[in-house]
């Protein structure tokens, strides 16, 4: 593997994948355990967040809003402000490429007695905020931005908020967050209803840190306001969506044998191990624990079985969203077909991800086909390097890392500073547990 400059890598095929790791700390839980420790009645100290591009633009953000860290070795100390405690940002909010900052974001300002205005790089103002921002008025709050409102940079006037009562038009776990942060600041009752499970990663860090919770009927979540927020430690696992890249990898392997350690497994994500399961890869769940309200394990997988094709539908896509690109590299070498419908989402992503794939796949002779949500992959027909793009989003980079690695000759992918977002030392990574 030889790295030419900081925006592309060469990748040669590899016939192993061995270790024992530990993956850096789930993207998801960070951006939360940020948020909510800075409105914690105290220090918050933070262990295993995820230092990447996505979780320091929260950082820096909430560092405008007044909040204090301070690093201590591995940890991080988080200077709680309290409910009330946040400041008028004197500039511009940056998300970065980070829909979840900008999401939760549009939620938490909408809760502040002051002015913000919230932008991003050029794939996020390109991203749609009106599913937050439409229930955000109603609650309330003054939201203004390009057309009509539906776009960063987006100027928020918040402050006032009344209880809703909302049906969520997608499964989304960042709207449904962004609708509990605002929540914190109403005088009476949230109550949600969701059409699908998305990750509650949210409503479990609420109830950890003593947020007054309650599960009703199926797919509804209700917080009752007021509350205050404990500052109570917090312990991040290893990101499964980090992870699956390896799992992956290590199932197409014919001599991959990996342990990933301590990483969330909470039921709304775990869609990635039920398919490689399903597609016939050898990958248990093992030493299942309970850190800070979210279930953790260590991951084991094992190359060499045959894969074959399966159907990923709607119901399952919430619990595997960012892992489509990565499942469909494993598609190529499972035999017979895999559909993955349902799935139009993912063309909202921080790139078009399904268009994404199925230029980036061809490019390397598979037999990938683009649907209006979704895609149809003949696995099973050998697949040849190519110079390809990240199209700027880490996830499709890493996918195509993946795919190289079982190509015949060399893959270039451009583009590759995108893995900052996420997982920065990926590729030191790969090289070391390939090598
Ligand atoms: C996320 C939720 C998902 C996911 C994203 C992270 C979160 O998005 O794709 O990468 O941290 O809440 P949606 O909520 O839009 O489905």
């Amino acid at each position: 593997m030889e790295r030419k400059n900081k925006m592309e890598i060469t990748l040669a095929p590899r016939e192993q994948i061995r270790g024992r790791v530990k993956m850096p700390g789930d993207k998801s839980i960070s951006h939360r355990a940020l948020i909510l420790s800075a409105l914690a009645e105290g220090t918050v100290e933070i262990t295993g967040l995820l230092a990447a591009e996505d979780t320091r633009a929260t950082r820096l953000c909430l560092q405008q809003l007044g909040v204090e860290f301070q690093e201590a070795g591995t940890k991080l100390l988080v200077r709680g402000r309290g409910l009330r405690g946040l400041q008028e940002p004197d500039d511009f909010l940056q998300a970065g490429n980070s829909g979840t900052t900008a999401r939760l974001f549009l939620g938490l300002l909408a809760g502040q007695p002051f002015f913000s205005v919230l932008t991003g790089d050029r794939s996020l103002r390109m991203r749609p905020m009106a599913r937050v921002c439409k229930p955000l008025r109603q609650m309330g709050a003054r939201i203004e931005g390009r057309q009509g409102g539906t776009l960063l940079p987006l100027a928020v006037r918040g402050g006032n908020l009344l209880p809703i009562r909302y049906r969520l038009p997608v499964a989304s776990a960042q709207v449904k967050s962004a609708l509990l942060l605002a929540g914190l600041y109403t005088c009476g009752r949230v109550e949600l209803f969701e059409p699908g499970p998305s990750r509650d990663h949210t409503e479990r860090m609420l109830s950890y840190l003593g947020g007054r919770l309650e599960k009703g009927a199926p797919g509804e979540i209700v917080l009752a306001a007021p509350c205050s927020l404990a500052a109570k430690k917090l312990k991040i696992p290893g990101d499964l969506s980090s992870a699956a890249f390896f799992l992956v990898a290590a199932a197409l392997a014919p001599q991959g044998e990996l342990l990933l350690e301590a990483v969330g497994v909470n039921p709304t994500r775990t869609g990635i191990i039920d398919v490689l399961q399903e597609m016939g890869a050898a990958v248990r769940v093992l030493n299942r624990k309970e850190v800070c309200g979210e279930p953790v394990a260590d991951l084991w997988v094992q190359g060499g079985r045959p894969l074959t094709g399966v159907a990923i539908n709607a119901p399952l896509i919430p619990r595997l969203v960012d892992e489509i690109p990565v499942l469909a590299v494993a598609a190529l070498f499972a035999a017979g077909e895999t559909v993955i419908s349902g799935a139009g989402e993912l063309r909202l992503k921080e790139s078009d991800r399904l268009h994404a794939l199925a230029t980036e796949l061809q490019k390397m002779g598979a037999a990938i086909k683009e649907l209006p949500d979704g895609l149809v992959i003949q696995g099973g027909q050998k697949i040849n390097g190519a110079v390809c793009s990240s199209h700027g989003d880490h996830r499709i980079a890493m996918a195509l890392a993946v795919a190289a690695l079982f190509a015949r000759g060399e893959t270039v992918v451009r583009g590759i500073e995108t893995v900052d977002i996420s997982f920065p030392g990926f590729f030191t990574l790969l090289n070391s547990l390939t090598a």
